[in-house]
């Protein structure tokens, strides 16, 4: 185990860059199964859930080479269908590769991906879908794997009951090598799902989105190889805005998107974050005044993101104010308030009113857990303290280091293996703009 100590309290003041992201390299990587050819992707992220993809792929056969920040990676014609268990088990992502395997050998062996520490986070989704293009797919509950066979998989019109971003992407992944047209429904319209069309279409697939929310894959007979640059990560990008505010400090960050991140710029503008647009791809946040409260809700894209509550809620703590977050995404993504209250900060739960939540909410309502809320109240602005804190989730342990940057003191972050799977060495670039943050191994 790895832990960071951080002393806070310094502003961040510099230029960050902002990587490739984390949720399109992981789909362009499985992308390789569907070709023969090499693949040559550039700005691929070196972190711990793109290293773990790469080990899944290599225990099927697929070859590859990282160099910096490029993977070269060829699948080839005789990839294994099975994932073994301890690779599979890794990484939930690792079940996105059951629809190139059904299209493209017709048959697939995987571990249930299981849930993780911000839910149950089934498949159920991706599966109903690939049984519309014609897959049988039956879960062995005995040794915990998914058989998938298909003959050939056909088109279906096939309509999501609820959002599903990795679920959307997956069907894709399927459908473009399917007979016939495949029309989705009510899929996700995160712009990372279109870096992945816009890789797979270089690679001869025929996927538009025909309407709001609707894609529409005509199928091919193959698709050969291609070189393709990853997006940047917007969630990278909210992260250091945030961490420019709350230490007081001033970033310029560059590889920048402000047009694929409206709801986040209104929101930040509105309590009193310092923004101005450098360039295109430069844009520079920092603080600027004492901040007010917001209310804010989770939604899909082009909404406000499940992925930027958590450095919003540190966000918050230090406005002047009631703020409220209500989650509507994931059943489970607030563990990192229990840290941030040892930190001083005010923070209580609540249950928001909403009229059908069985409907509303994106999670399978069935999946619910006793004792879980979907609201936070928090009542700010708090200086907060140094702590010992402990990691549990991507987003909330990148949330907890920006919060131990602000508070006055020296803290130790343990788990830092978390934050590792979603930034690439992020204690070098945050010292590189004056943090002081340094990684120690644990016996
Ligand atoms: N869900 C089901 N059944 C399904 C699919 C989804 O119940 O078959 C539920 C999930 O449990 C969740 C909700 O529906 O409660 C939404 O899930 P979705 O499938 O949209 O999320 P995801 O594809 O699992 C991706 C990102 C997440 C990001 C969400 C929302 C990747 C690898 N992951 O997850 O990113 O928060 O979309 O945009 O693309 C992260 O990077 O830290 C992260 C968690």
């Amino acid at each position: 185990m790895q832990t960071f100590e951080i002393t806070g309290g310094t502003p961040l003041l510099g230029t960050i860059e902002v990587g490739g992201a984390k949720n399109v390299a992981l789909k362009l990587l499985v992308a390789s199964l569907l070709t023969d050819d090499e693949l040559i992707i550039h700005n691929v992220p070196k972190l711990r859930d793109v290293l773990f993809m790469l080990d899944v792929l290599k225990s099927l056969g697929v070859k590859e080479s990282f160099v910096g920040n490029t993977v070269r990676i060829q699948g080839g014609a005789n990839v294994a269908t099975t994932v073994p268990l301890e690779v599979g088990a890794r990484l939930r992502t690792s079940s996105m590769v059951l629809g190139p395997m059904l299209a493209r050998f017709g048959e697939a062996k995987l571990p249930n991906p299981g849930g993780c520490r911000i839910g149950a986070r089934p498949i159920d989704r991706h599966i109903e879908g690939l049984k519309k293009m014609g897959a049988t797919i039956s879960y062995h509950s005995d040794d915990g794997y998914f058989y998938g066979v298909a003959k050939k998989l056909t088109g279906a019109d096939i309509t999501f009951e609820k959002n599903t971003h990795t679920g959307t992407e997956t069907l894709i992944l399927a459908a473009v090598l399917a007979s016939g047209k495949t029309i989705l429904r009510n899929a996700a319209s995160e712009v990372e799902v279109d870096d992945l069309i816009g890789f797979l279409n270089s690679m001869g697939a025929r996927i538009q989105r025909t309407a709001e929310n609707e894609i529409t894959i005509d199928g091919v007979e193959s698709l050969h190889g291609s070189e393709y640059t990853v997006m940047p990560d917007r969630n990278e990008e909210v992260t250091f805005a945030i961490a420019a505010v709350v230490t007081k400090g001033d970033l310029t960050i560059k590889n920048s998107q402000r047009n694929n991140l409206e709801s986040f710029i209104q929101k930040f503008s509105q309590v009193g974050g310092g923004i101005e647009e450098i360039d295109d791809k430069t844009t520079r946040y920092y603080y600027k005044e004492p901040l007010k409260a917001s209310d804010i809700m989770t939604q899909r894209y082009p909404g406000f993101m499940t992925d930027w509550q958590a450095p919003w809620a540190l966000l918050m703590t230090q406005s002047e104010g009631v703020s409220t977050l209500h989650e509507t995404v994931f059943e489970s993504r607030f563990s990192y308030v229990s840290e941030l209250k040892k930190m001083g900060a005010v923070i209580e739960f609540y249950t928001p009113k909403v009229a059908d939540p069985e409907k509303f909410y994106n999670f399978n309502w069935d999946d619910k857990v006793e004792g879980y809320f979907q609201g936070i109240r928090i009542t700010g602005p708090t200086a907060l303290h140094n702590a010992v804190l402990s990691i549990d989730d991507l987003r909330a342990g990148a949330t907890l280091v920006l919060a131990a940057l602000s508070a006055n003191g020296q803290s130790y972050v343990h788990g830092v293996e978390q934050v590792d799977r979603g930034y690439e060495k992020i204690e070098k670039r945050l010292s590189r703009v004056g943090a002081h943050i340094k990684r120690i191994e644990e016996e």
